[in-house]
């Protein structure tokens, strides 16, 4: 248990728009005091992706044990708190109704303010919490299963969206890629670890960069080229079974290019806005190679970069605590009646010179 001091501002974030159910205890905006998060990957893996009605039935079994850990774990009982959020959008309606409605429940039990927070921004925003006093602006990388996009932060709760992909999300043609190499689900970390070792030249993928303006993001074309090359265009055979080095080549080779496109739109971006910072969030936040190649980047290597701890990268209660934080300050509270949404906060677009 952290000790705190004076009469800190407590807000417990509670997450629960995809397969984690988490919940966590946040100080100040600052310091996370406990998180806790229960990952429904076994549930899900033999679908090779989140079955909407599973995942809302496993949120509401776990949500109260772990909202009550989250405030064990902090060690504060419910009433010490300032605030909840509770992320209303955007992801599948029936699991983020779960949390709202626990999130609700609270906020009306001990007469508190209720915070509804959007789960991309809140990866937006993650690197504050990881680095409280990171100079703005900021270009956000935010990739994960369901998002894949570049926003500039020009101040909190100031967001513009550069660029999004037009098709599959990093993460997603990641656990794609992964389903036609015969690795298991999720594809992100299990790609990564084949590719350990691996020749990552050794097959030539494409990279797509919807010609030389362009900040969005296509990964559709990518997972085709791998589908042809096990299988030979148009061919309908079942894809081989891999193993040592072609195994290790080919997820080396994928890897390389789903990383290689996010670093190539970063440099893209970083030439036509002016930042000071570079910071990344969502579940392919965690890849290792990404964040070797951010590290070793001449191009990137004047801005300050900020790689926060994989636990914060891929979805946790902190990051929605964070929001809350922001949102209290802003004084943008919800009210009691605050909706689920499947679709993100509409999203303010930038006007970048070519
Ligand atoms: O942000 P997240 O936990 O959930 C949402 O989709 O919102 O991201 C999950 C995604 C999955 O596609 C998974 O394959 C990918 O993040 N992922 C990774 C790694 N760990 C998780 N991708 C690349 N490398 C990893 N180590
Ligand atoms: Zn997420």
């Amino acid at each position: 248990m952290t000790e705190l001091t004076g009469s800190p501002e407590l807000i417990l974030g509670i997450e629960t728009s995809c397969d984690e159910t988490a919940a966590a205890v946040v100080a100040d905006g600052t310091t996370v005091l406990s998180s806790v998060v229960h990952s429904q990957v076994q549930l899900h893996e033999r679908w090779r992706g989140v079955v909407p009605e599973v995942a809302s039935r496993s949120h509401t079994q776990r949500i109260l044990p772990i909202v009550q850990q989250a405030l064990a774990d902090a060690g504060i009982a419910a009433s010490a708190l300032t605030a909840i959020a509770v992320t209303h959008r955007p992801g599948m309606v029936g699991c983020l109704l779960v949390g709202l409605a626990a999130g609700k429940a609270l906020a009306l039990l001990h007469d508190l303010p209720l915070l509804g927070v959007d789960h991309v921004q809140a990866h937006v925003h993650t690197a504050l919490l990881a680095e409280p006093g990171l100079q703005l602006p900021a270009l956000a990388l935010v990739a994960s299963g369901g998002h894949t996009a570049l926003w500039l932060l020009k101040a909190p709760l100031d967001t513009d969206r550069l660029g999004t992909t037009r098709d599959d999300a990093a993460g997603e043609a990641l656990d794609k890629g992964a389903a036609l190499l015969g690795l298991p689900y999720p594809g992100g970390p299990s790609i990564q670890r084949a590719a350990r070792g691996g020749n990552a030249r050794a097959i030539d993928l494409p990279r797509s960069l919807l010609g030389p303006d362009s900040l969005d993001f296509s990964f559709s074309g990518l997972k085709t080229a791998l589908l042809y090359h096990l299988r030979g265009p148009g061919a309908n055979l079942p894809a081989r079974a891999l193993a040592g080095d072609e195994l290790r080549d080919l997820a080396a080779s994928y890897q390389e290019a789903v990383v290689d496109v996010l670093i190539q739109k970063l440099r893209r971006a970083a030439e036509r806005v002016a930042v000071r910072s570079l910071c990344i969030g969502g579940g392919v936040a965690r890849n290792e190679r990404l964040r070797e190649r951010l590290q070793q980047d001449r191009v990137l290597a004047g801005l300050h970069l900020v790689l926060p701890e994989p636990a914060l990268c891929s979805d946790n209660g902190a990051m929605i605590a964070l929001m809350g934080h922001l949102q209290l300050a802003a004084g943008r509270t919800s009210p009691l009646d605050i909706d689920a949404v499947a679709t993100p906060q509409s999203a303010g677009k930038a006007k970048v010179r070519p």
